[in-house]
């Protein structure tokens, strides 16, 4: 039996799930043939009550990180996490992260050591939805044409509950306390945390590099009631759509709402949920759709993430 160690950063919504799943499936870490060792949880406030399995040391000295072999980030921000990470991924240790804002805006820094495969982070984009995986692999054989998708929990409930007649106030509250938003939540309503995760995915299909800063965004924070109640008149959804095309010789990207046919694959996301539509010329039209947002599904796709490094699968390898 070898023991890896793993570290992990932050134990909210997403860090605690990470934690529980990790212990329920010790059964296949043993059939691995692995011992699962976590070596410390990094937090701000120690004292905050936690649902945790026993034992897990959780501290706000983040000294635990060098020795471990396998860090997983779920504390979200940028700056923070980065300062963290990077002695740790210079020494050539892999990291699992869910975060799409420090993925999409530090890939300057970041680029080289996912095409290493020392980034792990199908999470970071519809959670526990897998896309980044089959992105990064078989559908590389096609030529990327266009994908349009929804790709924000928060936003999606919202929109969800606007449609039931409940005010945007109270709709997002609501998204609050189910653990989908970001914090701030202007990240989500504002469209900025789908325009991170669209630049993750154009990474994998339309240029290596695409920078974050060229995609144009719009939020859901305009759409009103009436807005919902027209569409739904016209037999149409308001959904926050992120697009992907080409255009001349380069690609267009965006992210706005706009009002789709009720028939359209994008509207079979309700409440939390998230789909895509991946069109290559090889490929066809592929429809990907499910849990988008929330702490157990989002940590289905870490754990996930953990168990392909622990059988000697390389992280996600962006476009070279
Ligand atoms: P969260 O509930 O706010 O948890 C953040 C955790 O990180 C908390 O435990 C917090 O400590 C800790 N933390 C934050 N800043 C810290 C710092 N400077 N030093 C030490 N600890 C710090 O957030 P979350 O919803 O779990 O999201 C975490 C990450 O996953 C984010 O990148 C988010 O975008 C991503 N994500 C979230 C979801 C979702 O549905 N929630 C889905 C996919 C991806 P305290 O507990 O002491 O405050
Ligand atoms: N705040 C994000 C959302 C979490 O609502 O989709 C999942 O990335």
């Amino acid at each position: 039996m070898r023991t890896v160690t793993v570290g992990v950063l932050g134990s909210g919504t997403v860090g605690q799930n990470v934690l529980q799943l990790i212990e329920r499936r010790r059964a296949i870490f043993d059939d691995l043939g692995v011992r699962v060792e976590v070596a410390g949880v990094l937090v701000r406030d120690v004292n905050k009550p936690r649902d945790l399995p026993a034992g897990i040391r959780v501290t706000d000295n983040c000294d635990f990180l060098q020795e471990c072999g396998v860090v997983i980030e779920a504390m979200g921000g940028v700056e923070r996490p980065l300062e963290l990470l990077r002695p740790y991924l210079k020494s050539g240790r892999p990291v699992i992260t869910a975060n799409k804002a420090l993925l999409a805006e530090k890939w300057d820094e970041l680029r080289p050591y996912a095409l290493g495969g020392d980034l792990y982070y199908e999470a970071s984009v519809m959670a526990g939805t897998p896309v980044i995986g089959p992105m990064s692999t078989v559908l590389r054989a096609s030529t990327f044409t266009r994908l349009q998708a929804v790709l924000n929990g928060t936003c999606n409930f919202v929109l969800t509950q606007m449609e039931g007649g409940k005010d945007y106030a109270a709709a997002l509250a609501e998204a609050q306390a189910l653990g989908y938003a970001e914090d701030p939540p202007t990240l989500d309503v504002g469209g900025f945390d789908t325009a991170h995760k669209l630049a993750v995915l154009a990474r994998f299909c339309a240029d290596g590099n695409f920078p974050y800063e060229q995609i144009e965004v719009r939020g859901i924070e305009d759409v009103t009631l009436a807005d919902i109640e027209q569409a739904r008149q016209r037999g149409e959804r308001i959904k926050l759509v992120a697009e992907l095309r080409r255009e001349g010789e380069g690609w267009r990207a965006t992210v706005a709402p706009r009002s789709l046919p009720a028939d359209h694959p994008l509207c079979a996301a309700g409440g939390g949920r998230n789909a895509m539509v991946y069109e290559g010329e090889e490929c066809g039209s592929l429809i990907f759709a499910g849990g988008g947002a929330g702490g157990m599904v989002t940590a289905s796709a870490m754990v996930g993430d953990l168990l392909d490094f622990l059988l000697g699968f390389p992280g996600h390898v962006p476009l070279h």
